[in-house]
């Protein structure tokens, strides 16, 4: 019988502030089951998480992590729950949230092969573009307001006394966030409305005006916030008054001259005001050093600004939607500790290729000590950049949502097989099924009594269905699973009646299908999985691992062109992979990436042969292959 998992439950606190917006379905969050976290790998070059002496300044960190940048692969809402649960309550000095907004758009990240160039024979953009939807932006506005709400509650409870949040919002949304934020942040700890003004959107055709800044809401947890000046440098240099701190009258006054007169002084900086002129990462796209294709890529310049603002050196900052990474890479940058979150593979792909590359930079410009750093291709590095917080970070999974199919593609399938009605505007139902609720349980882990918790925890906060019966969709169900649900429906059927007659105890019978179990749905799940073939020996004191080949019939499918085809036009697998990491001493469960090849530029190729110092015992070596869809193939080589 499988293991039952333990319950861990978080309880969180009511927002107090007034007025308050309403939409319907609207409830607060007050608890969440705590789900565990696995970890995935680790990037650790220098070792320091080996170090047996304990790391000095990390004695507030929790005792469940490393003590190393973390990056969670998974929702958020689960993510931040266990956050919480694990130590991080009232530990986080910043979040920056640049949630979606909202806008109607799916986000296309557009992958292209490597080295190769017009290969469907189609000149400009399109060329040899695979596309990938990013992430599902469409909305309904109940839906998107208890997403939004629900994950605003978790973070508060994550902030430091002395910590503030820092929300991105765009016109579509903004007005509604900001009356959330009152809500729950109180309009007392309101600190600023910053206007981001990009002036490089020309859109030709729109009928008003051309849309060229966003916002972001500054809200404080309490009164006595972190705030540091950040000083911007003036195009030209300005002549004012020079102003001294008067003591007697305890403010900034004129300073002048024995003669009384005013003296005056060149200024070639300010201090940074409300309005921020930045020009966005994606406008200058190739140019663009720090441009990594993310279609809602922040500039760094703007994350600098919020970091220095507000946190210091040390502290710890957050991004739960962390998109390409620019949070944690200026985090990285700036000498902070940082926690990044998405529920993207890309995105946990592309910020952690994004961190290796800025901890490989600072670690040839520190020797070890961390007196000067590199790593600021992006944004201008500040006068004095304070010394890396880690060289190492570690990425854990959440929930278990390392998909083959994404769990939307999934969900859309299993609606059109079955016949279910899928529903958009329900936040936590998937569709109905005749006049039955169909849940659709994530399509990477079995039925768990977590899942069925969910959908009683559901059932008590909606009132109105208490008739409508449940269908659950699952992949394989955990015995446990099947207990809990035989106990619930039996006491079930009983609906007992209050002295108003109003039913006490609901009849919320739940159904379950499991697809795996029932041959008639399994086919469609069938799916080809990319494949390598890897030889690894010894060389006197060497590792010599090669890659032989590689090959993704997924690539191949989405490019819309058969096997044969592919092969005459692409003749170097090479183009299919993004990137390859190496463990060569492997134990089996957690990938220690020691050595990386991802190329940064597009149309170079990987190496493909590597070369390591051998370990003096027989060793076990691992082999991470990444392709341009995000795909991964480990390779494990044993007793080399
Ligand atoms: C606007 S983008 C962030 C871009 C980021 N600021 C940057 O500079 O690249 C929003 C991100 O939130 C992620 N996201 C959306 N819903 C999420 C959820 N429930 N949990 C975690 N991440 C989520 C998306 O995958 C996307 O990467």
């Amino acid at each position: 019988m499988a293991e039952k998992t333990p319950k861990e439950e978080i309880k969180l606190e009511e927002a107090k502030g007034r007025p308050l917006l309403t939409w319907i379905g609207k409830r607060p969050l007050s608890g969440m089951v705590v789900r565990p976290a696995q970890p995935m790998h680790i990037f650790d070059p220098n070792g320091e998480l080996k170090a047996e002496a304990p790391r000095q300044n990390w004695s507030d960190w929790s005792p469940h992590y490393p003590t190393s940048g973390l990056l969670f692969f998974g929702d958020n809402k689960e993510a931040l729950a266990h956050l919480i649960a694990k130590g991080f309550r009232h530990k986080v000095k910043l979040i920056y949230i640049d949630p979606p907004f909202d806008s109607g758009a799916d986000y296309v990240r557009k992958v292209q092969l490597r080295g190769v160039k017009n290969l469907l024979g189609i000149e400009g953009e399109g060329q040899s573009l695979v596309e990938q939807t990013q992430y599902n932006d469409i909305w309904n506005n109940d839906a998107y307001l208890q997403f939004m709400y629900d994950r605003l509650l978790l973070l508060k409870d994550l902030l430091a006394e002395d910590g503030s949040i820092f929300l991105h919002v765009d016109e579509h949304r903004g007005h509604f966030l900001r009356c959330l934020m009152d809500e729950i942040y109180l309009p007392e700890n309101f600190v600023n409305e910053i206007v981001w003004y990009y002036s490089d959107n020309f859109q030709g055709n729109v009928r008003g005006f051309a849309n060229n800044h966003s916002t972001i809401l500054w809200y404080a947890k309490g009164a006595k916030y972190i705030y540091n000046k950040v000083l911007i440098p003036l195009d030209k240099p300005v002549k004012r008054d020079k102003r001294v701190w008067s003591k007697d009258e305890g403010k900034l006054v004129s300073a002048r001259d024995e003669d009384g007169k005013l003296i005056y002084e060149d200024y070639e900086e300010k201090k940074a005001d409300d309005v921020w002129i930045i020009g966005q990462t994606a406008v200058t796209k190739e140019q663009s050093k720090e441009y990594k294709g993310y279609p809602t890529q922040k500039p760094e310049e703007v994350l600098r600004r919020v970091i220095e603002s507000a946190s210091n050196p040390g502290d710890l900052v957050l991004d739960c939607f962390v998109g390409s990474g620019t949070t944690v890479a200026v985090a990285q940058k700036l000498g902070r500790r940082w926690i990044g979150c998405d529920l993207n593979k890309g995105a946990i792909q592309t910020t952690s290729k994004r961190l290796q590359t800025i901890i490989q930079k600072q670690l040839e410009k520190t020797n070890g000590n961390g007196a000067t750093q590199n790593g600021f291709d992006g944004m201008e590095p500040p006068k004095q950049p304070p010394p890396p917080a880690q060289l190492s970070f570690a990425v854990y999974r959440i929930n278990n949502y390392d998909l083959q199919i994404q769990h939307n593609e999934a969900i859309e399938l299993v609606c059109q097989q079955i016949g279910v009605t899928h529903s958009k505007t329900d936040s936590f139902f998937d569709g109905t099924l005749g006049n039955k609720l169909v849940k659709i349980v994530p399509v990477d882990h079995p039925l768990t009594p977590l899942d069925l918790e969910a959908v009683k925890r559901e059932l008590e906060a909606r009132r109105g269905e208490e008739q409508r019966a449940i269908v659950m969709l699952c992949l394989g169900a955990q015995a446990d699973a099947k207990e809990w649900l035989e106990h619930w429906n039996k006491f079930r059927g009983i609906v007992k009646l209050d002295e108003g007659n109003q039913p006490l105890e609901f009849v919320n019978k739940i159904e379950v299908v499991d697809l795996y179990g029932d041959s008639k749905y399994s086919g469609f799940l069938a799916y080809d999985p990319a494949e390598a073939e890897v030889k690894a020996e010894r060389q006197g004191e060497k590792l010599k691992i090669t890659i032989t080949t590689f090959i993704s019939p997924t690539i191949i499918k989405r490019l819309k062109l058969d096997a044969n085809l592919f092969q005459a036009r692409i003749s170097d697998w090479r183009s299919m992979v993004n990137s390859v990491e190496l463990d060569p001493d492997y134990n089996g469960s957690v990938f220690n990436v020691v050595f990386s090849d991802i190329p940064e530029k597009k149309n170079d190729l990987i190496v493909g042969v590597y070369e390591l110092p051998a370990p003096a015992q027989p060793t076990t070596i691992a082999i991470r292959i990444t392709d341009m869809l995000g795909e991964e193939v480990l390779k494990v080589i044993e007793n080399v």
